[in-house]
């Protein structure tokens, strides 16, 4: 059996990730819809780094699919330290019907998934956060209509895993991703590359640029993250001053649309990437965003399981 795993963006077809929305809109009407664990079968739910949201909705989303959730305490399994990353996956693989791992490297996701024999989802690692670009494109698409042409723009750590599934998954719904930074803090040579062939397939486009209120001139959606991911905690000082300027204010929303939306996966930090009367004014979706993780992972959940039955 080949099995199908959600460990980046772009494990998605453009047209997958089509049905996966779609699926995610109908589960959101029809909450019970789809019950491929009913059994009820187990989901193993593992996090190396702080959760609420993730924890929370994957939680809730393997319930309503029919399913256990099942809490593996990450520091006590000691994944790649009591043992490897291999023999973990093999064993989980045996008693779960689906692995989802809020980890560091995204090399380790890929082993787990090498191993496991079953769908393994990238719950947030140091290089890509699928998951909540699958929520955030179904509040896009709740707020704005059809992706397709859309301008969206990443204002902050464009380095991090935020700004690369921005990149990834926004080519693959064909939006205009533009992402401001500054110098050393925007995604790779070759992740823009990876997103600008998706781009040229879905007529979407990427860019990258120092200057956010050039960005965000005239853009449809607005979105930022912490300057300071999980994991980066000892760099806090010096990641404030370098991204200072960077604030998503009044001001500079004001050059985006006047109907643009604001977006952030949360937590958010007033006052550093984003201003109180932003996130909490009337064009911020932030709660909506928070809402819908959890029905776009039951919907790549269920398209995971259904996918990987169907593969000789
Ligand atoms: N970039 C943030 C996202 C939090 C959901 C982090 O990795 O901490």
């Amino acid at each position: 059996m080949t099995v199908r795993h959600f460990l980046a963006d772009d494990d998605l077809t453009p047209a997958e990730q089509v049905e996966v929305l779609d699926l995610a809109v109908r589960l959101k009407a029809a909450p019970h819809d789809a019950r491929p664990y009913a059994g009820p079968q187990s989901v193993a739910m593992i996090f190396d780094k702080p959760t609420l949201r993730t924890q929370v909705s994957f939680g809730a989303a393997i319930a309503e699919l029919g399913g256990s959730p099942m809490l593996v305490d990450g520091k006590l399994a000691g994944i790649g330290v009591r043992e490897s990353v291999e023999d973990v996956a093999r064993v989980l693989g045996r008693q779960v019907a689906t692995i989802v791992w809020r980890t560091f490297a995204q090399s380790d996701l890929e082993t787990m998934a090498s191993y496991a024999g079953v769908p393994v989802v990238n719950a947030l690692t140091d290089e890509f956060h699928p998951c909540q670009l699958l929520a955030d494109l179904l509040t896009v698409r709740e707020h704005k209509g059809d992706l397709t042409g859309l301008t969206v723009t990443f204002v902050g750590d464009a380095a991090n895993n935020m700004g690369n599934s921005w990149l990834l998954a926004g080519a693959s719904a064909g939006m205009h991703v533009r992402v401001a930074g500054p110098d050393g803090y925007r995604p790779s040579e070759q992740m823009f590359a990876r997103a600008a062939a998706i781009a040229a397939r879905t007529g979407g486009a990427v860019s990258g640029s120092e200057d956010p209120e050039a960005a965000v001139q005239d853009a449809d959606v607005v979105v930022t993250d912490t300057w300071v991911s999980m994991g980066m905690e000892e760099e806090k000082a010096a990641r404030e001053a370098v991204f200072s300027s960077y604030t998503v204010t009044t001001d500079l929303l004001a050059r985006a649309k006047d109907d643009a939306i604001v977006m952030h996966c949360l937590p958010a930090y007033r006052g550093k990437e984003i201003a109180a009367e932003v996130i909490d004014g009337p064009q911020s979706v932030v709660w909506d965003e928070a809402e819908n993780r959890r029905h776009a992972q039951k919907a790549v959940m269920a398209f995971l399981v259904a996918r990987s039955a169907e593969q000789p």
